[in-house]
């Protein structure tokens, strides 16, 4: 069974290794210091394997009056392909909205095709692009806009 949960300091390292299958990936300074900051809201994704939780994937939102940026959301590559960047996503939108985040925007490398899916499955609209946004390869922005219900909506 899969859960979401928030991201604790002992989670950091397991993220930090799921994190280097990403494209711009952060490293276990970066999570933590995410963890320190009252604007970041970061959620991992469980499973429970012979009793043992296993973190598969990780997600991070920084807010700022009523909008959410979303930075890093990595499944575990050996996850992928089953639902749970999806589950993962809809759980931070459905936290974010219940906070009363009403816009959530985010950049994506044109040539992540499986993350824009996933956003667009999400219900993220394309906004415009941003030219040589990404280093390490080079490539463009996408910037994408999801607008949430307002909360007890
Ligand atoms: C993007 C990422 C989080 C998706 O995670 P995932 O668990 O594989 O995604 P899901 O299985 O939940 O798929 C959800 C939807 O995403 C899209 N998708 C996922 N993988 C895809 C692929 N390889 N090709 C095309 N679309 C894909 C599909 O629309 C899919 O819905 P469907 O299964 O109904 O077709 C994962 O590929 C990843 O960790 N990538 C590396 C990190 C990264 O690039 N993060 C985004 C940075 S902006």
């Amino acid at each position: 069974m899969l859960t979401v949960r928030k991201m604790q300091p002992a989670d950091v390292p397991a993220a930090a290794v799921i994190e280097c299958s990403a494209p711009d990936p952060w490293n276990e300074k970066q999570l933590a210091e995410e963890l320190q900051s009252d604007f970041s809201r970061n959620l991992v994704l469980c499973e429970q394997r012979d009793g043992v939780e296993c973190i598969l994937g990780l997600c991070s939102a920084q807010t700022a009056a009523g909008e959410a940026t979303l930075n890093a959301i990595t499944v575990d590559p050996a996850a992928r392909g089953r639902g749970c960047g999806a589950v993962l996503l809809n759980a931070l939108l459905e936290s974010l909205a219940a906070e009363g985040v009403s816009e959530v925007y985010l950049e994506v490398r044109t040539q992540n095709a499986p993350a824009i899916a996933l956003y667009e499955k999400t219900g993220f609209v394309r906004t415009g692009l941003r030219k040589r946004f990404y280093k390490n390869p080079p490539d463009d922005a996408v910037t994408m806009k999801k607008e949430l219900p307002a909360a007890g909506g």
